[in-house]
């Protein structure tokens, strides 16, 4: 394409090296779909014949099936996507092909592909977002009433809904949801007549490739829009952080799944065996899904140290962007097609979850607090009831079934309205403060999560009808 400046020939190891086909030729689709809408603005603009905007337009049109058939080999030595669909227009009409890289550089063209290929796919990776947080609402729903222990340091804290875990994990993937309609908001806007770095010429009308193309504005400023990335910047973002939750939610479920915690069920057809021990379930897809949080991280790293120090504009630096985006994209589809069914599938061992309450000492809290309703201060209950507890570990004696009588001698402020009081379920309901653990709280919860996620799915498929054909 440069060949007039040129007196060699591009060294073979130099086409390897800077070709990006291998990371850009699935943009194909989106890239013709970004020159239709450049050849009808040239046509719009008196610039080509509206004959010519037509023949440029069947003919990318039938690249596209040429493509879709997997009769149209791309070549590495036409570098990428752009160039190899550009070229083939040329092979199918000549001169009329020729015009339609007019007004347009690479810069801003590669920019629009990459922009329209993102918006499907951050609209795809919704679906996935939601279906996950549909599940686990899902399961906050069926598990309102179920009682488990809650852990602060992985030591017994606090007996807890089981509804009340599922919405703390919900509630995360709920600000992901937010994370993820920003960038997407980000990315939803018309780059395309910014040319190399600074306009054109020619009499480019925007506001039309915009309408045409269904973005939401144009870019403000030629020379800021070919050298940044921060859209993508804003999709590595969301998925670092919705990669630390995934990670963590995962971490949760081995870890109650474990032979000495063991009072959660994961189904057989999510867990793996082992090659000599034949009594192992190993919950190996958990532990996929924990280490992804590596990969995703890696990739935002990679990101903000590719762009920081860059000059103004357009460098080439820039074109390896689309690796580590791409790659994470497709990992977060991978998450997706495993982690909303699997959740779908996790039940709580109830009988074993009641196991971990033996000793009855994860309700010291409530005795304390029921001191303080008495009138006593909250540091003096404190201390009472931490002696109580000593007594209790020493004598090997269940805090929840200590007799009156043994109460009131460790503690004389105890009256016949405690021991009632002393079970964990009752513990649960009585957590009853806003945000809190007692089902009632949950299912309250529940239902603001649902109206939110519904939310975002309105306007998600605002978006989804303003994608144009071809995408
Ligand atoms: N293949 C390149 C990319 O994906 C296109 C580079 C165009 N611009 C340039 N000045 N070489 O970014």
């Amino acid at each position: 394409m440069w060949k007039g400046r040129f007196a060699q020939d591009t060294d073979e190891a130099v086409i390897n090296f800077t070709q990006s086909l291998d990371l850009d030729w699935r943009m194909a689709r989106a890239d013709i779909r970004g020159s239709i809408a450049h050849v009808r603005m040239l046509a719009h603009a008196g610039l080509i014949k509206a004959v010519e905007a037509v023949a440029i337009e069947d003919n990318l049109r039938e690249i596209a099936r040429e493509i879709e058939s997997g009769s149209f080999t791309p070549k590495a030595s036409l570098e990428d996507v752009h160039m190899n669909i550009e070229s083939r227009l040329i092979e199918k009409c000549g001169a009329v092909g020729a015009r339609l890289h007019m007004g347009r550089s690479r810069n801003d063209q590669v920019n629009t592909t990459v922009r329209l290929y993102l918006r499907k796919e951050l609209l795809e990776l919704w679906n996935g977002l939601e279906a996950l947080i549909s599940v686990i609402l899902k399961k906050a729903e069926e598990h309102a009433d179920v009682v488990v222990p809650g852990y602060t340091h992985l030591q017994q804290a606090q007996p807890i809904s089981m509804g009340q875990f599922w919405m703390a994990h919900a509630q995360a993937f709920l600000r992901d949801a937010k994370r993820l309609s920003d960038a997407y908001e980000a990315v939803d806007e018309s780059p395309l007549g910014c040319g190399a770095l600074a306009g054109s010429t020619l009499p480019l009308d925007r506001e039309f490739t915009r309408a045409d193309m269904g973005f939401s504005r144009i870019t403000e400023n030629s020379m800021d829009t070919v050298a940044h990335r921060d859209h993508f910047t804003d999709i590595l973002y969301f998925a670092a952080v919705f990669g630390g939750h995934v990670s963590r939610l995962s971490e949760d479920l081995i870890i109650y799944f474990s032979t000495e915690f063991g009072w959660v069920k994961l189904p057989d057809s999510f867990c793996t065996g082992s090659s000599i021990m034949p009594q192992k379930k190993n919950p190996d897809v958990l532990e996929l899904l924990r280490g992804k949080a590596g990969q995703l991280n890696g990739a935002l790293v990679d990101l903000l140290t590719m762009t920081k120090g860059i000059p103004l504009t357009y460098n080439r630096d820039l074109q390896d962007d689309k690796r580590s985006l791409f790659r994470t994209i497709d990992c977060l589809h991978m998450i997706f097609s495993v982690l909303p069914p699997l959740l779908a599938r996790v039940d709580v061992d109830e009988e074993r979850a009641g196991r971990g309450f033996s000793d009855g000492l994860i309700l010291a809290t409530d005795v304390a607090e029921y001191l303080v309703l008495r009138g006593i201060p909250f540091r003096t209950a404190h201390e009472k009831v931490g002696h109580a507890v000593r007594w209790c570990i020493e004598n090997d004696r269940p805090m929840d079934k200590l007799t009156l009588a043994e109460w009131q001698a460790l503690i004389p402020e105890v009256d016949a309205d405690l021991p009632p009081l002393l079970s964990p379920r009752r513990s649960m309901e009585r957590r009853d403060t806003d945000g809190g653990t007692s089902p009632r709280q949950v299912r309250a919860q529940i239902e603001r999560a649902w109206k939110k996620l519904s939310v975002h799915e309105e306007e998600m498929s605002e978006y989804r009808k303003k994608l144009p054909d071809l995408l």
